[in-house]
Formats: structure tokens, C-alpha cells, sequence
């Protein structure tokens, strides 16, 4: 098929990348001109594992334009246009921007939404711009979002059921089960998953603050103990620093302002985004009781981006503590596998800042962290994302562990 994706942010990247590997020829566009330069060069912006790649592999069906005129004639258009919070509400300004320009020059596309946004958006622009609307929500993990994007968990529709249909078959390669119902179920889906989600992670991470009190008691096998009960299930309940990135933070808070705005008051995701904002203390506190005073101290910071396998640094918890550390007086080096942002002292190698630093924190869970258990060291090491054997340092202390009062 001929399908536009609007909006080459990571989500837009990946969906024209998968698509255009199906056979399809993609038209991907972005009214950034620079970032179009990139990706024509081969100079990828976006750190996604498989991604540059993919995108070399199918140079022939897959073009990046800064060009709306190029759309003409496409039958499907992606939007996949960021949807950020203003004042704690989103902001539909892009989405509404990108509608208007494909209306100006391609009438009779489907438009699918891809961005995030909340339930009735799409009846709205369909009734004000009169065009075919569809909502299909993404739900892809940075660093997986290629393997989330061939094979996802559900693919979720809303729509007229004859436009809805049209963009089942693009993803019938998947093999994933696909929900076609109303845009509006369609989009509370999204929101409804990403509180969900949430809440799991501020629900395990109270039972780490708990476990931290109690002689003997470990979160992480709690946290197996739970993951068994299928009705449960074992993800999401890694305790830790806390949730962060692109969506969790701003979809609860979009998710709970959209709510109030209804008259109503969703008591368990403000609760969730509290417990998430109390996890940085969390960790000084427990640095502190195993350190003792953390100004004037070297830290080796393990990590700076919101999760592992991504450069991405947005409301990254990683980052929040890394600023509290200075705050406090310490002296924080960073050891991240790609993220560099300006204004952060980084160690090229973990080996060649040892000598030098008091202590370690692991704020980002990467697996190639594993390595501090082989290096004999001597010095606290503290775990904030709890994927250290504890038993491999003299002085461990992690989240969800006993360590008293
Ligand atoms: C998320 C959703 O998973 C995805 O479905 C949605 O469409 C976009 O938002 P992403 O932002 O890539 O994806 O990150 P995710 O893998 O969900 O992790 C979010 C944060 O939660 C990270 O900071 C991670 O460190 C933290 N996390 C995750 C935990 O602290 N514990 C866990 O068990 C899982």
C-alpha cells in the first residue's frame, strides 16, 4: 500500500521502518527539514536498537520528505505527531497542525491517530474536518519497539468499521490479536494501559519501602512470588528508582486532568504518580544510611537514561537523581553505554574512574551493569535498579531490601 507516516519522532521512525519492510511504500515526513537531512544520509537520530538498519534495508520503498505535497495519493496516514502536556494538560496543537496540512492536500486518505490522545480527539477532528478518522494507539517500548511493532501483545482499532478494517489488514502480518471498536474505547485503551502499568510499578515499589523495614524480606522475591499468579503475571513489578520516559509520567498526568475535567477523580493513579515522586528520596535515604553523608562524596552514577537500551533522557528518574546528588553536595561521574547530555561529567570506561570515586549508584537498568559484579570491589555499591547479585560486594545495599529503620 501507499501509507504517509507523519511526525519521524521514535514511534513514527519505527512504524514507517516496519511498514516499508512489509512491502509497503512509505512516505515518512516531518516538517523538521534538519532531521529529514539526517535520516536521508543514513545519519539516524534516534538511538533504537535495529532501527537504523531496517530503515538502510528498505532505502527504496521508504522516503523522508519535509514535502506535505508528497502525501498526494497515499491511502493511509499514519500521525504519530508528539502530544505533549501544557499547565499539566495535553496539547493537541501538532496533531491539529498535521490534520489541516494533509486536509489542504489529500482528501481522501485515512487518517489513523497514532499519537496519544484523549478520548473523543478523533470523533472531534473528524466531525470538524470532515475526513476519515482512525485511532490506533501505539503501544511499543523504546529499545523494543521494532520486535513491539512485528509483534505486538494486541492491536488495538477505532473506528468506522469499513476504514477500521482497512488499516487491520496493514497490520495482519503481526498475527497479534486485533480489537476493532469506537475511537473513543480505542483511545481510553491507551491511557487506561499506560496508568495501569503505573500503578503496578508504584505498587511494587511501596512493597520494596516496606521489605526495606522488614529483617529478612527481599521485593524481588516477593515480587517472583507474586509474578506467578497469572492473574497477576510477573511484569512490571521490578521495583526501582522509579518510572520515567516519554509516556508513563505525562500520560497519568494528561490521563488525570482529562478525568477531573469529567467531573471525576482517579484516586489510584494520583496515588501511583506520588509514590513515583518520593522514589528519589528513597534511594538518598538509603544511600545515606549505608554511606553516611553524601556531600563531598565521589559517586560513580551508572546510567542517565529513563530506562536501558535508550538514549532517551525524558523525565528520566536516573536524571532527577543524578541532580539531587549534586544537590546535596556530591560529586557525581556518569557511566552511561549511549547517552551524553551537555553539563554531565561522564567516565569513558567504569575501569579508569575506580580509583577515584567512593561510591557506586545503579540508576538505569542495563544489563551491561552485570559487569560490577566482576570487578572485587570494595567500596558500597548501591542498587537502585536491583539487577546486582548482592552477594558479589562487600558492602551492597539495594531497593527493597532489608537494611532497618
Ligand atoms: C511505555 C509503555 O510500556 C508503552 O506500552 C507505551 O506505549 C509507552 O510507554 P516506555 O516509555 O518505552 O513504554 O517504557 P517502559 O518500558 O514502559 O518503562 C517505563 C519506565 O518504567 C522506565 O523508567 C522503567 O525503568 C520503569 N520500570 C518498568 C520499572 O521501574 N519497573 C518495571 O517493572 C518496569
Amino acid at each position: 500500500m501507499n501509507i504517509g507516516v507523519i511526525g519521524i519522532g521514535f514511534v513514527g521512525a519505527v512504524t514507517a521502518a516496519v511498514l516499508a519492510d512489509q512491502g509497503n511504500s512509505i512516505i515518512a515526513l516531518d516538517i523538521d527539514s534538519d532531521k529529514i537531512a539526517r535520516f536521508n544520509s543514513g545519519d539516524i537520530p534516534i538511538f533504537e536498537p535495529g532501527l537504523k538498519e531496517l530503515i538502510l534495508k528498505n532505502k527504496k520503498n521508504l522516503k523522508f520528505t519535509a514535502d506535505y505535497k508528497m502525501l498526494r495519493g497515499t491511502e493511509i496516514i499514519f500521525v504519530a505527531v508528539p502530544t505533549p502536556n501544557l499547565n499539566g494538560k495535553i496539547n493537541l496543537d501538532y496533531v491539529y497542525r498535521a490534520i489541516s496540512s494533509i486536509k489542504s492536500i489529500n482528501n481522501d486518505a485515512i487518517i489513523v491517530i497514532k499519537s496519544t490522545v484523549i478520548p473523543g480527539t478523533g470523533s472531534k477532528i473528524k466531525d470538524e474536518f470532515n475526513v476519515n478518522i482512525v485511532s490506533n494507539p501505539e503501544f511499543l517500548r523504546e529499545g523494543n519497539a521494532i520486535e513491539d511493532t512485528l509483534h505486538p501483545d494486541r492491536v488495538i482499532i477505532g473506528g468506522e468499521e469499513e476504514y477500521a478494517e482497512k488499516v487491520a489488514n496493514v497490520w495482519k502480518f503481526t498475527n497479534s490479536p486485533i480489537l476493532i471498536t469506537t475511537r473513543e474505547n480505542a483511545e481510553l485503551i491507551k491511557y487506561a494501559s499506560n496508568s495501569f502499568l503505573a500503578t503496578k510499578i508504584s505498587f511494587i515499589n511501596e512493597i520494596a519501602n516496606l521489605c526495606e523495614k522488614i529483617p529478612n524480606a527481599d521485593v524481588e522475591t516477593v515480587a517472583k512470588g507474586m509474578g506467578y499468579d497469572r492473574r497477576i503475571g510477573p511484569l512490571f513489578l521490578k521495583a526501582g528508582i522509579g518510572y520515567g520516559g516519554s509516556c508513563l509520567p505525562k500520560d497519568t498526568e494528561a490521563f488525570i486532568k482529562y478525568a477531573e475535567e469529567l467531573g471525576e477523580e482517579i484516586k489510584i493513579i494520583k496515588a501511583a504518580r506520588n509514590v513515583n515522586e518520593e522514589r528519589i528520596e528513597r534511594i538518598i535515604k538509603i544511600m545515606e544510611n549505608k554511606i553516611g553523608k553524601i556531600g563531598g562524596l565521589r559517586i560513580l552514577q551508572m546510567g542517565i537514561s529513563f530506562k536501558e537500551n535508550t538514549n532517551d533522557v525524558r523525565e528520566s528518574q536516573a536524571l532527577k537523581l543524578y541532580y539531587a546528588l549534586i544537590k546535596k553536595g556530591a560529586n557525581v561521574i556518569v557511566f552511561d553505554p549511549v547517552s551524553k547530555i551537555e553539563g554531565i561529567r561522564y567516565c569513558e570506561s567504569i575501569k579508569a574512574c575506580l580509583n577515584s570515586i567512593d561510591a557506586i549508584v545503579v540508576a538505569t537498568e542495563w544489563p551491561e551493569f552485570k559487569i560490577l559484579e566482576d570487578m572485587d570491589l570494595k567500596i558500597p555499591v548501591i542498587d537502585g535498579r536491583r539487577i546486582l547479585n548482592p552477594e558479589k560486594f562487600e558492602k551492597y545495599a539495594g531497593i527493597g531490601r532489608h537494611y532497618g529503620d
